[in-house]
């Protein structure tokens, strides 16, 4: 993995496994018989007993509607609710609280934008560019867009690496592009994409960027204001916070500049049916009940990396990743898919003449959850020749003894098919 870490940053922390392993109650169970070994990290991170403790004390001590009562209840929650827009204000640097929008998740996220954004600045024959390794939640929005709008979506396309061609990027700006949307770490490749280089050469036409953190933002720093992002988005649960709670983070210019995305109530500062006046950010955005106890325990869970220090994170998983990446491809026979010079997170792979969904199976026999399938990325399956991937992909939890485990299991499944 490729991105550098200021050595002062790491100075007092340390990266205490056991007791990491022992916050998450979750990882104690057997499978099978058989100690669980959770690796399938990008698709939901398990959660600390910090996180899980939160949800349940706020049903038991403050729950109650947010922005909305005088009572002591309301106003207890609501700073609470509150207090994780800071937290991720923080985390990721943004400039004020207007910047982050709670959604319901990264699919949300990039509805949102598609939606609000494209209603205002998108129209027939302007262009909305995407890569060829983007989630389905990065494409379908912008296809809707599209077909709404008339206008087209253009792909960046990927080499047999599973990685960007940004020369190809280069030339698929035009003055009708909008929008660049571009996945920062692969769910089904683990590539690292060049995303400050990707901002830089959209900035220099005057396009603005979003960048989808989904499987980046659990694994190393995020500095909007670095990046120089547009827009950026990620889910709470792969950030070992609760389902159902995401995050779009927008400069706050553009986001005064787009309209609201859903009516309702928050989203108002007064209903009239002669007029209504939209409120401003954060709330312009946010129509509507959201999932308090799971906006609260969110700020529990970036407590919880604070505690750790995602730089630490970063040089543990780094490590683990390493050792795990050799170890794996050494397996005869078995095929990486994704072999980028920058990784991170994600090992995808199959072996010769065995159906992925077979070595989930097998792997699942012996305690190992992993991902197999087309991890919502259809067009990289079909880059790749593909129907689907076997996928084991890490938390900070993970350990090489895990490791282990999984290579002694995909080794077994030569057994019974070869
Ligand atoms: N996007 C999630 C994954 O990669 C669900 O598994």
């Amino acid at each position: 993995m490729a991105i550098e870490i200021d050595n002062n940053e790491k100075k007092n922390r340390t990266f205490d496994i056991d007791k990491i392993r022992n916050d998450f109650p979750i990882l104690k169970q057997l499978i099978n018989g058989k100690p669980l070994v959770y690796f399938d990290n990008a698709a939901t991170t398990q959660k600390p007993l910090s996180v899980i403790n939160k949800i349940e004390s706020y049903y038991k001590e403050i729950n109650s509607n947010i922005h909305r009562g005088v009572h002591t209840l309301s106003q207890r929650a609501t700073v609470e609710y509150e207090a994780t827009r800071e937290k991720v204000m923080r985390f990721i640097n943004a400039e004020n609280l207007s910047e982050i929008i709670f959604t319901k998740g990264t699919t949300d996220s990039i509805n949102l934008v598609a939606s609000s954004f494209g209603k205002k600045f998108v129209k027939e024959g302007d262009e909305i560019i995407v890569s060829q390794m983007e989630h389905h939640s990065n494409i379908v929005p912008w296809q809707m867009l599209c077909e709404e709008k008339n206008a087209h979506l253009k792909v960046i396309p990927i080499n047999d690496s599973g990685e960007l061609i940004i020369e190809e990027y280069e030339k698929l700006i035009t003055e009708k592009t909008k929008l660049v949307s571009i996945v920062y770490v692969s769910n089904s490749l683990g590539t690292i994409n060049p995303v400050k280089e990707i901002i830089k050469i959209a900035h220099s036409k005057n396009v603005p960027v979003l960048i989808d953190a989904a499987q980046a933002i659990q694994h190393f720093k995020i500095d909007v204001k670095e990046l120089d992002c547009d827009f950026l988005c990620f889910s709470g649960h792969k950030v070992y916070g609760p389902t159902g709670i995401g995050v779009l983070y927008g400069k706050q210019a553009l986001l005064e500049s787009m309209p609201p995305y859903q009516g309702g109530g928050d989203m108002i500062r007064s209903v009239s049916f002669s007029k209504t006046v939209y409120n401003s950010l954060p709330a312009k955005f946010e129509a509507g009940t959201p999932n308090i106890e799971a906006g609260i325990a969110l700020g529990t869970a970036f407590d919880y990396i604070n505690s750790i220090g995602i730089e630490n994170i970063f040089d543990y998983e780094t490590d683990l990743f390493n050792y795990a990446n050799e170890k794996i491809l050494a397996i005869d026979k078995l095929i990486p898919i994704g072999t980028a010079k920058n990784k991170s997170g994600t090992i995808s792979f199959i072996l010769d003449g065995v159906h992925p969904h077979d070595i989930g199976t097998i792997l699942d026999f012996d305690g190992v959850a992993i991902r197999t399938g087309h991890h919502c990325t259809q067009p990289v399956m079909e880059r790749f020749n593909l129907p689907a991937t076997a996928r084991i992909s890490f938390g900070l939890y993970n350990t090489k003894e895990e490791v282990d485990i999984a290579i002694k299991s995909i080794k077994k499944v030569f057994e019974v098919f070869i």
